[in-house]
Order: structure tokens, then C-alpha cells, then sequence
């Protein structure tokens, strides 16, 4: 497959993405507190293998070599997040520590030596547990705390930072989090699930001024994963979940940072009085500088009246091939929605924070890892963003996900997403083939080429 690579511009964002607790390891080290995250893997059952993230990819220790790798991909960014408890510890009570935010700031320094822009994320999903013991995001002091924390982060690292999302996927924190409870903090609790989605967008406004407020050149966004959404058949009934999963994926979480107000049709569908105030709207309405759009599958759904809400459920439609997530390969949904950001939603930059896919992935007796079938989703999902370009999106920047094997939340580390192997027994990290291929990409539209095989 060819990818026509004229219409993404020069100084185009090529880079992977990680997460703290995905990688870090170091769980006690220098001052770090538990998360969510922490509880939420040590409870038996919960993990496939009972995984949790102590070791990790022992990133806390080996950034300088994941660096080197970054560099051998040929990437110019890393899309990175700042774990919570290890700056503030307590979560809301104020007290810095200091040795938390020094391990960012030297990962920084050694990312831009290395030429790589960081993409800085504050919230991945990992809420100090202290937080969690006073009610979490159903409650709104969390939203006010999360903003301090991130003024403590601009304020140190916005010197040489320009790139900040506050929030990754709020909908996996709140629908998965709350609502289904596959993801911490484990909960199965409608009127949690809606009351946490309310407050999480809340805190992204309010983190959202309060970062520009302490670094003035920032350039902020909020990442979220969205899906196109199919009726399983045309049946009134299946059409009307579509609407209704639509909604719940995405315009919940689209509509209200947009100035549009929470969706009327789902608070009817939630039936959950959110705890609104006067001004809220306009602070989760912020005006944001770019979006960040996690893509990984398309939604086909059927009416499920008796299903919890949004009372559609996911179906897998025949023949289409699928990663070893079990999620349908479909890149035509990225330039989908890569589209429906900029003509539905007016978006002035766009960057895909995250796409990719897991296999079972085996290092070879040559020292090799051959996925071919990761190289073939990342060639056809880039020519979907290089399509999407094409007719019109301001697409800025695309970050693999991921730059390594990591603990996959619930799935543990049965699932490899990284474009670099991970030997979990021994840390060692081998470039896949997908890396190379991704590497190739870039070096081609480095040197101006019009289009990369
Ligand atoms: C996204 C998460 C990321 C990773 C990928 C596979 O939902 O943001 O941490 O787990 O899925």
C-alpha cells in the first residue's frame, strides 16, 4: 500500500505515546503515593494473570534508553503522561514533591536534547488513591484538584513544554470506570459514571486555564478516543442505538468542550441529575488550541433494552478481520472522524494521540521481531490520516501507540501494542518490524518525498 505523503505538512508531529503507570514501574519510588491503578491491579481477579504495573517497563529507570530508541524510529515527538502521585502525593492536599516532578524535568531535558518535542498528558488515568478515598471524580473537589496539580506541572516544566492535553480519554475513566468496571476504580454505578464524566470535563477546563495561566505559551487540548458508530441492521430500533452509542462515545464528550452544552437526548437516556453550576459550561467550554483523537476501532451496535445504558450493545460484523484486541480493523473510520472534527466541530488542529494494534508478538531465534500484520494496520491507518489531510483536516501530528510493549490496564501484558518488544523477564527492548517500517515512513516524508511504500 502506497501512502500519498504531500498533504501532511513539513514540520508534521511524528511520534509514539506511553503512559505513566503503563510503563513507569517504580510504584514507591521517591515519594510516589498509590493510584487507583495501584488498588485496581492488586485486587485479586481483576487483571487477566493478575498483572499489575510495580515493574512495569521499568521505564522510571531506563528513560535514557527509550530515548535512544525514540531516536533510532526517527521520531520528533513522544506523547508522555505526568503521573499524579508521584508530584502530589496526597492528591489535593497541596504538598509538592519535589523529587516526583524532577524525573519529569530531566526526561524532558533529555527528550528535547534529543530533538523530540514532548506532548505532556496529566491525567492518564492514574488518581492518587487518596483522591479516591474522598469520593473521586463523582465528586467535584476532584475536578479543583486536579487543576492545582497542573498548575504545578506547567509551572516547572512550561519553559520548555508547549504541548499539553489534560486528559486522556475521559470516557474510558467514567463509562469503563464507573459504569462497566472493567477499569478502575472498578464501580458498575450510573449516577457515579455520569456525575464523574460531568466532573472530569469540569477539571479539564479548569486545568485548561489554569496551565495557561502558569506557562502563557502553552498550546492545550483534551485527548479522546472516538468511534464510528453503524446500525447492525436498518431496524428502527438498531438505528436508534446507534444514535444512542453515538452519543455516548461521542458527542457526550465532544459537544459539551465546544460550547454546546451536554447532549439533551443522553441526559434523557442517563436520566442522572448533573451536579451543574452557573458558570460550568463556560469553563468546560474553554477555547482549546488543538484535539487529540485516540482511534483504534469502529462500533456496530444493536438495540439492548435491557443492557445497561446507552442500552446498545457491540456486535462483530462477519468477515472483518480483527487485532488480537478482538476490535475490528477499520482505518476508514479514522478519516471519518478525522473529518467530522474539522467539518462538525470546527477543529483548527487535529492530532491523532494514539492508534495501533496488539498481536502476539515473538522475538525470533535471529534476535527479530516480524509483525507483519501491526506494519500493515499502521501503513493503512496513516494513509487514512494522509487521506483525511488531503481533504481538508488540520492534522498537525500522529503518535503511535505504543513506543513499547506495556501493561495493557485489564489485559495485563498478554497484549503488545509497543512498536518495540519488551522482554518483561529481562527488560531488554528489540525494535519490531513495524518500527522500522514506521521509521521508513518518516525518514521519506523527511526528505520530501511525495509518497512512502
Ligand atoms: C487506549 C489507552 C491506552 C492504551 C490503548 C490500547 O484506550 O489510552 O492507554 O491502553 O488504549
Amino acid at each position: 500500500m502506497i501512502i500519498d505523503l504531500a498533504a501532511l505538512p513539513h514540520d508534521f508531529l511524528w511520534g509514539t505515546a506511553t503512559s505513566a503507570y503503563q510503563i513507569e514501574g517504580a510504584v514507591a519510588e521517591d515519594g510516589r503515593s498509590p493510584s487507583i491503578w495501584d488498588t485496581f491491579s492488586h485486587t485479586p481477579g481483576r487483571i487477566a494473570g493478575d498483572d499489575h504495573g510495580d515493574m512495569a517497563c521499568d521505564h522510571y529507570h531506563r528513560w535514557r534508553e527509550d530515548i535512544a530508541l525514540m531516536r533510532q524510529l526517527g521520531t520528533n515527538a513522544y506523547r508522555l503522561s505526568v503521573a499524579w502521585p508521584r508530584v502530589v502525593p496526597g492528591g489535593g492536599d497541596g504538598q509538592v514533591n519535589e523529587k516526583g516532578l524532577a524525573f519529569y524535568d530531566e526526561l524532558v531535558d533529555g527528550l528535547l536534547a534529543a530533538g523530540i518535542t514532548p506532548s505532556v498528558t496529566l491525567y492518564h488515568w492514574d488518581l492518587p488513591q487518596a483522591l479516591q478515598d474522598r469520593g473521586g471524580w463523582p465528586e467535584r473537589e476532584t475536578a479543583e484538584h486536579f487543576a492545582a496539580y497542573a498548575a504545578v506541572v506547567a509551572e516547572r516544566l512550561g519553559d520548555r513544554v508547549t504541548h499539553w492535553a489534560t486528559l486522556n480519554e475521559p470516557l474510558c475513566s467514567a463509562w469503563i470506570g464507573h459504569l462497566e468496571g472493567t477499569m478502575a476504580p472498578g464501580l458498575t454505578d450510573l449516577t457515579a459514571a455520569v456525575r464523574a464524566s460531568y466532573h472530569l470535563l469540569l477539571g479539564h477546563g479548569l486545568a485548561t486555564q489554569a496551565i495557561r495561566a502558569a506557562a502563557p505559551a502553552a498550546e492545550v487540548g483534551i485527548v479522546n478516543n472516538l468511534s464510528t458508530v453503524h446500525a447492525a441492521t436498518d431496524r428502527p430500533e438498531d438505528e436508534a442505538a446507534a444514535r444512542r452509542m453515538d452519543g455516548h462515545t461521542n458527542r457526550w464528550w465532544l459537544d459539551p468542550i465546544h460550547g454546546r452544552g451536554f447532549p439533551s437526548d443522553m441526559r434523557e437516556v442517563y436520566g442522572v441529575e448533573l451536579p451543574e453550576r452557573a458558570t460550568d459550561l463556560a469553563t468546560i467550554a474553554t477555547p482549546l488550541d488543538w484535539l487529540g483523537l485516540n482511534y483504534y476501532f469502529p462500533a456496530t451496535v444493536t438495540d439492548d433494552p435491557t443492557g445497561p445504558a446507552p442500552h446498545a450493545r457491540q456486535i462483530h460484523r462477519a468477515g472483518v478481520p480483527r487485532t488480537g484486541m478482538d476490535w475490528e480493523i477499520d482505518a476508514s473510520g479514522l478519516e471519518t472522524l478525522l473529518l467530522r472534527l474539522t467539518h462538525d466541530y470546527g477543529a483548527r488542529r487535529l492530532h491523532v494521540t494514539e492508534n495501533g494494534s496488539a498481536y502476539p508478538d515473538v522475538v525470533r531465534p535471529d534476535g527479530t521481531v516480524d509483525d507483519p500484520e501491526r506494519q500493515e494496520y499502521l501503513i493503512q491507518h496513516l494513509a487514512a490520516c494522509a487521506s483525511a489531510a488531503r481533504k481538508g483536516a488540520p492534522l498537525a501530528g500522529y503518535f503511535a501507540w505504543s513506543l513499547l510493549d506495556n501493561f495493557e490496564w485489564a489485559y495485563g501484558y498478554e497484549k503488545r501494542f509497543g512498536l518495540v518488544h519488551v522482554d518483561y523477564g529481562t527488560q531488554a527492548r528489540t525494535i519490531k518490524g513495524s518500527g522500522y517500517r514506521y521509521a521508513e515512513v518518516i525518514r521519506a516524508h523527511g526528505a520530501g518525498a511525495e509518497r512512502a511504500a
